[in-house]
């Protein structure tokens, strides 16, 4: 396959989709949860520490991989392996991160599908005057109708393809250039009124003030994965977007400013849900119905409280939006580089993302019961393996094949960071990034 000739429109947009991919349900939706779950301030730091000290040099290490070789990843990955004269079964690891943004996409799709449900609800006024424990019981009782879920997952999957089908780089720009804006402001209003509330001070004990004892490997795993997963790193899909990149534009302060954008909204809507949590009593180790719960709690209490609420979940919807799209594109962009025309790779992918989709579906309802591996349903499972697992591992050899494989020249040209950058970088992605990655995955699996 030859290189490709599209390309974001400016470096400017180029930021602006990489922060679209990395901005979405890791940062609202997933980040509160995981953080409630594995003991607050001391998940955090160590998703920062990640952030810092992996996540934006592996994530140069992979847009470069893409920028270098400007094809879909598997192609990328064969082709410039040939050049320095290694095997072209470095296309595996195009192959595996695609495998892994299959399973991330199909409980994504139904996970955003509960948001087109809450849009849905709030433009209704479902919530007004309700109490705390009538929106947990709907939530329940949404999870437990298979047919309203599989709509929603259904029209969701179908927003993501079409604009797939069409090629990320012309729809998505406009798209991106309202939304960052909007969301940050949302989120603003959202963390001013959290501070007009009871639970604040203790929202901020429990983000910023690290209780030791609640450190384990599984925590240290746990919070690794999840910032492979809000940078969306680690299964080649920036790797497709680095393939778009305009020549002449600085890796290092395009990966610096996405994380920095990222943890961000992670913050802000961390401090706004748990002002929610210890105010209303709920259990910060809710799980994966903490946001559902308790926004709607937040902005009932608001004024105008159905509009704000309806403002966040559209916003929230095109995150996950632009999220998803990224998502599907290593997939779609390896079956157009195989010779399959774009539009059928995007329904071909579309149709069995949907397929699998709904085992999450069913695993709140008819399969709620049915466990796999250690006692866990396909959602749980399909909520954490890919993530805690495979993203670390794509990731893993990624960084093997920029700061190893990959010609000196050809890294140096590709980063754009000048000698000095380039020798920095290297050293941290050879001597701190990849032994960091290969101790948490040993010491946190065995
Ligand atoms: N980063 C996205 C989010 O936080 C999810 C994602 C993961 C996207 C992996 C692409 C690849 O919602």
């Amino acid at each position: 396959m030859n290189e490709t000739l599209e390309r974001w429109s400016s470096r400017r947009a180029f930021i602006l989709a990489v922060t679209g991919a990395a901005v979405g349900l890791g940062n609202i939706w997933r980040f509160p949860y995981m953080t409630g779950e594995n003991g607050g301030a001391v998940f955090l730091l160590l998703y920062i520490a990640f952030v810092l000290l992996l996540g934006i040099p592996m994530m140069m290490a992979e847009i470069m991989i893409g920028r270098a070789g400007r094809r879909s990843p598997m192609q990328s990955l064969a082709f410039l392996a040939q050049q320095a004269g290694h095997s072209t079964n470095w296309r595996w690891l195009g192959i595996f991160g695609a495998f892994t943004v299959f399973l991330i996409l199909s409980f994504y799709s139904v996970v955003s599908g509960w948001s087109i449900e809450y849009l849905v609800g709030s433009i209704n006024g479902d919530f007004v005057g309700q109490t705390p424990a009538q929106i947990g019981a709907g939530f329940d009782a949404f999870l437990a109708d298979p047919l309203r879920m599989t709509f929603n997952h259904t029209l969701f999957l179908l927003l993501t393809m079409s604009v797939v089908a069409g090629g990320v780089s012309g729809g998505l720009e406009k798209l991106n250039n309202l939304l960052m804006p909007l969301l940050y402001l949302l989120l603003v209003v959202l963390v001013i009124y959290a501070a007009t509330t009871d639970g604040f001070g203790l929202a901020l004990t429990w983000l910023f003030s690290p209780d030791p004892s609640a450190m384990s490997l599984s925590v240290v795993l746990n919070a690794m994965g999840h910032a492979f997963f809000t940078l969306a790193l680690g299964a080649c899909a920036l790797m497709a977007y680095g393939a778009y990149m305009p020549d002449h534009q600085s890796l290092s302060r395009a990966a610096g400013t996405v994380a920095l954008l990222d943890m961000l909204v992670a913050l802000l809507s961390g401090i706004a849900i748990f002002a929610v949590v210890f105010s209303q009593g709920i259990d910060p180790a809710e799980g994966p119905g903490l946001m559902f719960v308790t926004l709607p709690i937040a902005f009932s209490e608001l004024p105008w409280g159905s509009l704000w609420l309806a403002c966040f979940f559209l916003l929230l919807l095109l995150a996950t939006w632009t999220s998803s799209i990224n998502l599907a594109e290593p997939m779609v962009a390896g079956l157009q580089g195989m010779g399959i025309k774009r539009g059928m790779a995007a329904t071909l992918v579309g149709l069995g993302v949907w397929l699998v989709g709904l085992l999450s579906v069913l695993s709140f309802s008819t399969m709620a019961e049915v466990k796999w591996f250690a006692d866990m349903t396909f959602f749980d499972l399909v909520t954490t393996i890919p993530t805690d697992i495979f993203l670390p591992v794509g990731g893993l050899l990624i960084a093997i094949f920029a700061a190893w494989v990959l010609p000196r020249e050809t890294a140096l040209r590709t980063l754009d960071t000048g000698p000095n950058g380039f020798r920095l970088w290297q050293g941290v992605v050879r001597f701190v990034s990849i032994p960091l990655v290969v101790l948490v995955l040993v010491s946190g699996l065995l």
